[in-house]
């Protein structure tokens, strides 16, 4: 993404009312932030400009939103466009995905969306790629029961990790698509800053729905080896 730094971000995103700013504070309560707060949790992980959220809780104002994003200056866009809606049921984090752990407790998530994650096309930077199997037990232990992740991307070579690291780590692929605007799902589908612009390209569109294993079919898969050795 080219960035034009803005100085005043960072004071305009402490004073922006949908931006939380101590979200270790909100750890294990963060439905309660919002005005309907039975609602599923659904969390964007580098949202960006903010496209997909703002229209995603318009859309779908029966969920709860949150959208994370480590760059200030995207955000800040994101969130004035989150402003721009009215919707009640909108959130931001700055943060880094990595410390996903602190912010949110065991189950507390009911969906994770990935849309264009950075693909760190060299093999020596695999770890840090947000599917890689580090993540993928993060978000396996955030997510409800019946939780199940969201990936987007233009990136062949992402996607192909990521099915290699979700079978390693034994999550289920629900539903897959390697040109997900020509398949039956595009009629859900709410289009992100990026796929506007790889699609506006020809470029086909990787989809899939994932959900981790349940605890058991771990407890389960130790008990074969076990059983095994
Ligand atoms: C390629 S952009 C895609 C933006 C948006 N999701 C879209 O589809 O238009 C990836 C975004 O993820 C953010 N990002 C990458 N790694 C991150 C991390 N570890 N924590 C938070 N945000 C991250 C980047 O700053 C960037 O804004």
């Amino acid at each position: 993404m080219r960035l034009r730094r803005n100085p005043n971000a960072i004071p305009r995103l402490q004073e922006h009312p949908l931006v939380i700013n101590d979200p270790h504070q909100v750890k294990g309560s963060w439905k309660s932030l919002y005005a309907k707060p039975n609602q599923p949790l659904y969390v964007e992980l580098g949202t960006g400009k903010g496209q997909f959220l703002a229209k995603a809780s318009t859309q779908h104002p029966d969920h709860n939103w949150i959208g994370i994003e480590k760059i200030q200056e995207p955000l800040l866009q994101a969130a004035e466009k989150g402003t721009a809606t009215e919707n009640t049921n909108l959130r931001y984090i700055w943060m880094d995905i990595q410390k996903l752990r602190d912010v949110f407790a065991p189950g507390e998530v009911d969906r994770f969306y990935l849309h264009f994650s950075d693909p760190w096309p060299k093999a020596r930077h695999y770890k840090r790629r947000l599917t890689y199997r580090d993540f993928l037990a993060i978000y396996a232990e955030l997510l409800a029961p019946d939780g199940d992740l969201i990936l987007k991307t233009d990136s062949l070579s992402l996607f192909d990790f990521s099915l290699e690291e979700f079978h390693e780590m034994g999550w289920t692929l629900q539903d897959l698509t390697r040109n997900l605007h020509e398949s039956p799902w595009n009629k859900w589908n709410i289009q992100t800053e990026y796929e506007q612009k790889f699609a506006g390209r020809g470029m086909p569109i990787h989809f899939v729905r994932a959900t981790p294993p349940k605890s058991t079919d771990s407890m389960e898969v130790e008990e074969v080896e076990k059983e095994n050795e």
